[in-house]
């Protein structure tokens, strides 16, 4: 038997994302209210009725404390979670934050992807990156972190193209670059600890199929 005196306890990250995932989490009968206070510096909240708890987290730090079971359940970016490579269960597309991993340049960089150059490539993604073009492509290239402003590696010559998030493309617009190829499709996930699946299987299966409905229901609207 499950323990229902248990605390379910989440990792939400830090932002806009977080507030969009209470919002859903709230729909689902999962309030709370002291997170709402926008001025408030506090970390980790409790919803004593609930019997829930949520901390806010640095995306690339989401996966850490789920594979750690601190927390039970994650909310983060898909291109997180596939970039941190954490023992995690991924459970749910929340369909939030729907964005795209992508390769980008100028519109010359094109001609050095199709004879697989051994070119530069920029990206807060290495291990995204790696996997793309060794696993996928098997092209050879030369992979250059960075930490942000990304676009910036094929305009001052760093490197020849990048792998970065598009949402709406006016960064790389207004910057003079643009799509050249596509990795994947992002959005929002739910991650689970693996022993949490277990132990608190129940109360995460119930909670997972009534955040679906709400997903599926919102979506089909
Ligand atoms: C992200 C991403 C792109 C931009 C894409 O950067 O790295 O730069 O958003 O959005 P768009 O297609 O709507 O223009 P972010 O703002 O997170 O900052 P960063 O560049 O410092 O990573």
């Amino acid at each position: 038997m499950e323990n229902k005196e248990q605390y379910l306890t989440f990792a939400l990250t830090k932002g806009r994302l977080a507030d969009k995932t209470l919002a859903l989490l709230a729909k689902v009968g999962l309030e709370c209210k002291e997170m709402e206070d926008k001025n408030s510096r506090r970390l980790v909240f409790v919803n004593e009725e609930s019997k829930t708890r949520f901390f806010l987290a640095k995306a690339p730090d989401v996966p850490t404390y789920v594979e750690y079971g601190v927390a039970d359940i994650g909310v983060t970016g898909k291109d997180t979670i596939m970039e941190e490579e954490r023992r995690v269960f991924e459970v749910l597309d929340l369909k939030l934050g729907k964005c795209r991993m992508c390769v980008c340049g100028p519109a010359q960089a094109r001609e050095l992807l199709e004879h697989h150059e051994l070119i530069r490539v920029a990206s807060k993604y290495p291990v995204i990156a790696r996997d793309y073009f060794y696993n996928h492509k098997f092209q050879t290239v030369d992979i250059i972190k960075l930490n942000g402003s990304v676009e910036l590696g094929p305009i001052v010559g760093l490197s020849d193209v990048i792998v970065d998030i598009v949402e709406t493309g006016s960064t790389l617009r207004e910057n003079g670059l643009e799509v050249l190829e596509e990795i994947c499709p992002l959005s929002a996930r739910m991650i689970v600890n693996q022993v949490s699946m277990r132990m608190k299987n129940e109360r995460i299966r119930e909670l997972v199929s009534s955040l679906r409905k709400l997903i599926d229901a919102e979506e089909g609207k």
